[in-house]
């Protein structure tokens, strides 16, 4: 699956954005939340997310960059996230905000820096719906991809069928016609600059195959 990320789209245009990579082929919509804290960025917040959600023909897809999200959660998910995917630095209690994401109705996901070693995360693997790794330092589109995490995709992917766990393994981040080849084993792209950057369909039809 494409999730084209619209931290790359035209922010004055979201709505005609969205349209046309849903009618492009994207799988989801991957929106990027920043709070200027966890990340030195600030990106869009609760609002933005309820009007995309009026308008998405596919399912929202957050990942939030933010302090304590679980502060957050319940009114990420009342403003339509499908997906809500909080980082495992941010939170004393990831275990407890996953659970707290499924009791609310979306699917729950974790993800981790790049530095972030992947034991921090093994523990949830079985309270997660989706598992995003990330492939840049969270905060900006546009940054190289770091091939020293790709054997987090691999390990989550042995992980899973050792354990017979479900989730989706997500890679974000750098993502490119080059860069997806060596994430064979991931089941979702992020992309932004690359989606973003071209033709819509060329470029969904290209990291789809
Ligand atoms: C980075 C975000 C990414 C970003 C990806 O913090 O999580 O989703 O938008 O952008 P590209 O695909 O340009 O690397
Ligand atoms: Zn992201």
């Amino acid at each position: 699956m494409v999730a084209p990320s619209i931290l790359s789209a035209d922010f004055a245009n979201l709505e005609k954005e969205i349209k046309a990579v849903s009618a492009a082929g994207a799988d989801w919509i991957h929106v990027d939340v920043m709070d200027g804290r966890f990340v030195p960025n600030i990106t869009i917040g609760i609002p933005v997310v309820k009007s995309l959600k009026k308008v998405s023909p596919i399912p929202l897809d957050v990942h939030l960059m933010i302090e304590n999200p679980e502060r957050y959660v319940e009114d990420f998910i009342k403003a339509g996230s499908d997906y809500l995917t909080i980082h495992v630095e941010a939170t004393p209690d990831p275990a407890g905000t996953l659970m707290r994401i499924r009791e609310l109705g979306a699917k729950a996901g974790i993800t981790l820096r790049p530095r972030t070693s992947i034991d921090e995360i093994l523990p949830l693997l079985p309270l997660c719906d989706l598992v995003l790794v990330m492939t840049v330092e969270p905060g900006f589109g546009g940054q190289s991809f770091m091939h020293d995490q790709i054997a987090k995709i691999s390990r989550l992917h042995e992980e899973r069928q050792k354990n017979n766990f479900s989730y989706l393994i997500e890679v974000d981040g750098g993502i490119n016609e080059e860069t997806a080849k060596l994430c064979h084993e991931a089941d979702v792209f992020v992309a932004g600059s690359y989606v973003f950057g071209r033709d819509y369909k060329t470029a969904i039809t290209t990291l789809k195959s």
